[in-house]
This record gives C-alpha cells, structure tokens and sequence, in this order.
C-alpha cells in the first residue's frame, strides 16, 4: 500500500491511513469520510466499519475472515443467530413470527410473495403508490390476476392514500404497499390500518429500523439490507404466524420458499454470510445506543431541518406535506439547469450523491439511520447559500 506524491522525482511512501484521514473538504468527519446522501446502498455507521475492519483478516482468533470460513460452523452458525435474534429484538417480532434473511434483493420478493401466499380463488389487491410499487406490481400480474386498490400515478406519485381510501375486492388476499417510496420520497409516515382481514404485506426497504413498526399491523414485511440495515447482498423478510401458515401451503423450488428457509433459520444453501455479519454489526450498534426508539427522533429532525428550507420557497418539494419521507427528500430547483448546478456544487463540497432518482431527476437528499446529524445541518446551510446565491 503505498502512493508517490505528484511531481516528486522519487516515489515517496505514505501509510495508506494518512492518505485516508485526508479531510479534504473540512467538514471535521473521521477518514476524511464525505457526507453521503447515497439512497442506497446507503452509509453505514463508522463504529460498524472499524470493527469490520479491525475483524477483516483474523476474526477473534479464529486465523481467517468472516468471508473464508464455512457456513456449517459454529463460528458463522454464533454470528448468523445473534444477528437474526437481534433483528427480532429490534423489530419486537414475537417467537413465532419468521424472520429470514434472503438473497436476491428486495426485488425478488416482488415475485416471491406472491408465490408465497397464492390463495386459491383469492387474488391480491395493491396500493401503487411510485416506482416500487409499481414494479412489484408489474411482476405480481405476470404470476396472478392483481386488482389495483390505490393508485397516485395520476398526481406523479406524490402521495399516500389515507387509511379508508383503497378499494378493496371481497376476494383479497393480501393487501400490498410500500411504507417508504424511495424514488418519490413519498412516506406513510404511519402503520396503516386497512378495512380488510387479508393479510398485510409492505415493502420496508427504505424505512425499516427507521421508526417502530407495530407488527400487529402487519403480515409480512420485507427490506433490502442497504439502506438502514447493513450493505446489500441481503434482505430481511418479517413473517407473521399467519403468513407461515399460507406459505406452508405452497409447493415451491427452494430458493423461491419462505417456508424452508425459515425451517432452516435461513441457512438452507450458502447464505450471504459477510454481508449478514454486517447487518449483525449494524443491528448491535442500533441496540447499543438505544434501538428504534433512540434513531427515530433523530430521523426526524434530520428530515425536519432540510424540509424547512424548502418551505421558505425556492425549492420545490415533491411529496404532499402529509407523506414527507423522513428518508428520502425529493424536490427540485426552479429550473433543471440549476439542479445540476446544485449538485455538481454540492459534489465538490463534500456533499455526495444528490441528484435525484435517474427516473425523476431534481435533488434527492437520502439520510438514513446511519447518516450523522451533522450532515442534515449542513445540506441545510448549503441549500440556504444556494437559494441565496441563485435565488
Ligand atoms: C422501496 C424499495 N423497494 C425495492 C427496492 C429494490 O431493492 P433491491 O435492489 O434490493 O432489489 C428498492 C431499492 O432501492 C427500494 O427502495
């Protein structure tokens, strides 16, 4: 690990770690670490990559990386269960729920569920509320015949429907929504309550961890790791005793079955077994400082600061007031010419990864749970001077 200094006739040797304590930007972060506003993957705390880090090549003793050591062992097998049962610890998921961790992303959940709950004379209903819905949706009607119950693509995806405003079908399954919209930064901002006795099935990819769900509320709750849990690679599936009662109907190939991946507590073939260690990082982190109820008002201050620079008007936000994403802060500047500019300062500002969604362009200010306080303040100040300075 070395590095020559431009124009010196001699290579000269630095220790890679000075070069990445280099703050560039003076923004006082440690690493010379920039404010990350990546919508996933998304930052990860600095205490869970030093001990990743510090546990890289020889992991307590054992003479090998997390990565190089069999999946059967007692080793593995120690990190795998603590981080399943810290998952449900933080979740407050009861004993007989399910909590699995799957590979495929959170998208192959969008083919999986329906799979998992096929109903015979059932069909499931769902809430389409933007981009992520609206794919899950797309690949449920190539499997099984879908009612729509909601939809805001008339409005461009900018909001959430209230409790009593999806039409149900007397022959639902399962109802499906998307707590947190990614894309739209279009957030329930609540555990929705739905006039139905189907079951309850949300996409939490990019709120899970974020805010306490009440899981009475819910049947299943599925979540790619990358956002507020860990680095991608794995994704969490939350299931109710009802849940795994319909799956255990299903006859399916293994790697499509909730069922036996729950029976084999999700080691059923080679699990992702670096990345669910880092989750188990993440997850020890999240109960050490507190859990869901200690990053919860964070979240929302966070979100509180840069959402009231957008209502002192040069920015346009995207989500109706009500469905604001605490995660996810979408809106544009008057002109697309000086979104770019807005991002390309940003950029050289240590601020990274602002340009919206490739889908809806505009500015996305992404902050989830590991995302500090410090960086909300200041977006927000950045965003004063520009609106000062373009206004
Ligand atoms: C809400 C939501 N659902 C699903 C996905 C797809 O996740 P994956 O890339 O893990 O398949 C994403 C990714 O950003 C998302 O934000």
């Amino acid at each position: 690990m070395v590095a020559a200094r431009a124009g010196a006739s001699v290579a000269i040797r630095y220790p890679l770690t000075m070069l990445e304590t280099q703050d560039k930007h003076g923004l006082g972060l440690p690493y010379g670490r920039i404010y990350n506003f990546s919508a996933g993957p998304g930052a990860l705390p600095v205490e869970v990559l030093e001990e990743a880090k510090d546990d890289l090549l020889n992991y307590k003793g054992t003479g090998m990386s997390v990565m190089e050591m069999s999946h059967r062992g007692k080793t593995y097998d120690d990190i795998h269960m603590t981080a399943l049962a810290n998952l449900r610890k933080l979740l407050g998921a009861p004993d007989d729920w399910g909590v699995l961790m799957l590979q495929g992303g959170a998208s192959l959940q969008n083919a999986m569920v329906p799979m998992n709950l096929k109903m015979e004379g059932k069909r499931p209903n769902y809430i389409d509320t933007g981009h992520w819905g609206h794919l899950s949706l797309g690949d449920a009607k190539l499997m099984t015949d879908v009612h729509v119950a909601y939809s805001s693509e008339g409005t461009g995806f900018d909001r959430a429907p209230s409790d009593d405003e999806p039409q149900f079908t007397p022959d639902v399954s399962y109802v499906y929504y998307t707590s947190n919209e990614t894309v739209g930064g279009v957030d329930y901002l609540r555990d929705a309550t739905f006039n139905t006795d189907a079951l309850v099935v949300c996409d939490a990819s990019s709120n899970i961890l974020s805010r306490k769900f009440d899981l009475t509320k819910y049947d299943v709750i599925f979540a790619g790791a990358q956002k507020t849990q860990g680095p991608a690679g794995v994704t969490t599936v939350i299931l109710s005793p009802r849940a795994l009662e319909v799956a255990a109907q299903q006859k399916l190939p293994l790697m499509l079955s909730w069922t036996k991946a729950h029976k084999a507590h999700s080691i059923h073939n080679t699990p992702p077994c670096f990345a669910i260690y880092m989750c188990g990082l993440y997850y020890q982190w999240l109960l050490k400082n507190g859990g869901v109820d200690w990053i919860a008002p964070i979240n929302e201050r966070k979100a509180a600061k840069v959402y009231e620079v957008i209502d002192e008007g040069f920015y346009k936000g995207h989500a109706v007031k009500e469905n604001r994403s605490r995660m996810n802060i979408t809106f544009k500047c008057p002109t697309e010419e000086l979104d770019k500019k807005f991002a390309d300062e940003a950029e050289a500002n240590g601020f990274s990864t602002l340009a919206g969604h490739r889908s809806v362009g505009g500015i996305r200010v992404s902050m989830y749970n590991a995302f500090p306080e410090s960086g909300a303040d200041a977006i927000a100040q950045f965003m004063r001077e520009f609106a000062r300075k373009n206004g």
